[in-house]
């Protein structure tokens, strides 16, 4: 990735969202009815992008490890399980409103608590309240009490109330960790910046259980392994900081958080949140059910509630801020019949983009048909692959760069003879002629995956 500027770029912003849109990445919901407050929906390439953090996040926690296992919990769940959690009452924002404009606003977001950033009136503003940001809905016919669920607001809470259950079928003993990437929902009541705060977004939870002395050394631990993981995928380390909370901003669970944080186009802001949640839930969850969930180590013959290390960060809040640490643009001489001297090129890390690799035949003829689509067939099995026969080859190119697609092979007419192709690389933009009996394995060896 291109040395980016450390310092907040505004005007980015807009050039992503526009991008997002234009290339099919994030649409506005429900657009042909105006559009949903605030609700995205992901195109043909967002899905893949999406995809491809919660993969490369799935590979990180549970595939490469072997004390974490997997979790695809409920989204639906009774008031007992928000109770005990403490949702029911502390997970609240403190909501104000303009008595001149009506306009709510969540107070300790605004710029000054005293004026109404949207009729500029001052001293216009009600007492706070708390406002409880978990969505309530009725499980089955009948509406009203008794039938009372809540979307979850957070994934972790599956990860306790199913402790017990994991302990007992995955033959894992403290330190042990289960992983989660779902979606939850949240009534915010300042949604915005595009996907960075939704009221639907997916998050990917890692709930890591240890001896309680442990607690300490494992918040470090994790603190220092997810912010390796945003380096490790190309995020360029000016962008990226790690914040520890003052003692005023704590959860009601936490005995320590940190946050990831991400230079955004408005300043940086929270990618991510490392938590020390102590033995909070699970002693909350043994006394509200009647459940034992404390652990005996049989090798020790000592009894204890583990205490928890929490990495929980939002998939699409990162995916969002992928691409805006991608995003570059760039003075080039032209390319094929190209338009146009800037080049807009997404320099995402290869295990982020959408496509590997585009299959481009240079021309729409039948007998460079044939040959492309005998090279989209070898390589799909093993990469995402996207292909296009239309417009001039420099069109397509700059069309590749804006998906971020590594890498995109040509069909020409010499294919014919030399049963050769020409792979161009996104970000010199170098093309080498490739044997097609050799493309995987350059392919394979080049992306590095
Ligand atoms: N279990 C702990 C927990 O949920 P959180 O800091 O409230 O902690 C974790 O959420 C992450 O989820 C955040 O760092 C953020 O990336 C993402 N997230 C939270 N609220 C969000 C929202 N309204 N829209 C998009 N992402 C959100």
């Amino acid at each position: 990735m291109s040395e980016a500027p450390a310092t907040p770029s505004p005007e980015l912003f807009d050039k992503v969202v526009n991008l997002c849109k234009r290339r099919g990445f994030v649409f506005p919901s429900a657009e042909i009815y105006g559009g949903f407050r605030s609700t995205y929906d992901y195109g043909p390439v967002g899905v893949l992008l999406l995809r491809n953090v919660k993969d490369a996040w799935w590979r990180s926690m549970v595939q490469l490890r072997r004390d974490i296992v997997g979790l695809d919990a409920a989204i639906l769940s009774p008031p007992a399980v928000w109770e005990a959690s403490g949702h029911l009452k502390n997970f609240t924002d403190p909501l104000v409103d303009c008595k001149v404009c009506r306009e709510r606003f969540r107070l300790d977001k605004l710029d000054d608590p005293e004026v109404c950033p949207n009729c500029h009136s001052t001293h216009s503003f009600t007492e706070a309240r708390h406002f409880n940001l978990m969505f309530k809905t009725y499980a089955g016919p009948v509406e009203g009490a008794g039938a009372e669920v809540y979307l979850r607001p957070e994934t972790a809470q599956g990860m306790f109330t199913n402790f017990k259950n994991v302990l007992e079928t995955s033959r894992k003993r403290p330190p042990f960790g289960i992983a989660q990437i779902g979606k939850s929902f949240r009534n915010e009541i300042t949604p915005g910046n595009f996907v960075f705060r939704t009221r639907e977004f997916e998050q990917m939870e890692m709930e890591y259980f240890v001896p309680p002395a442990e607690g300490p050394r494992w918040y470090e631990y994790w603190c220092e392994a997810r912010m390796q993981w945003y380096l490790d995928l190309g995020m360029p380390a000016q962008l990226l900081r790690l914040r520890a909370h003052d003692e005023d901003e704590l959860s009601h669970y936490s005995a320590g958080t940190s946050d990831v944080e991400f230079l955004f186009p408005w300043g940086w802001d929270e990618l991510e949140g490392i938590a020390n949640r102590t033995d909070y839930d699970l002693t909350q969850h043994a006394s509200h059910s009647g459940e034992n969930l404390a652990y005996f180590d049989q090798a020790t013959g000592e009894r204890y509630v583990p205490h928890v290390i929490e990495p929980a960060a939002g998939a699409t809040r990162t995916a969002m801020a992928f691409l805006m640490a991608a995003y570059d643009e760039e003075e080039v001489a032209r390319e094929g019949q190209g338009q146009g001297d800037v080049r807009t090129v997404l320099r995402l890390h290869p295990r982020i983009a959408p496509y590997k690799v585009a299959v481009l035949p240079l021309s729409k003829k039948p007998e460079l048909s044939a040959p492309a689509t005998e090279v989209l067939e070898a390589l799909q099995p093993h990469f995402m692959c996207d292909y296009d026969e239309t417009q001039a080859i420099g069109r397509r190119y700059r069309r590749q760069d804006e998906l971020g697609t590594p890498f995109c092979v040509t069909v020409d007419f010499d294919t014919l003879q030399d049963r050769a192709v020409t792979v161009r690389d996104r970000d010199s933009m170098a093309q080498d002629r490739v044997a097609i009996d050799e493309l995987l394995d350059h392919l394979r060896d080049r992306l590095g995956l």
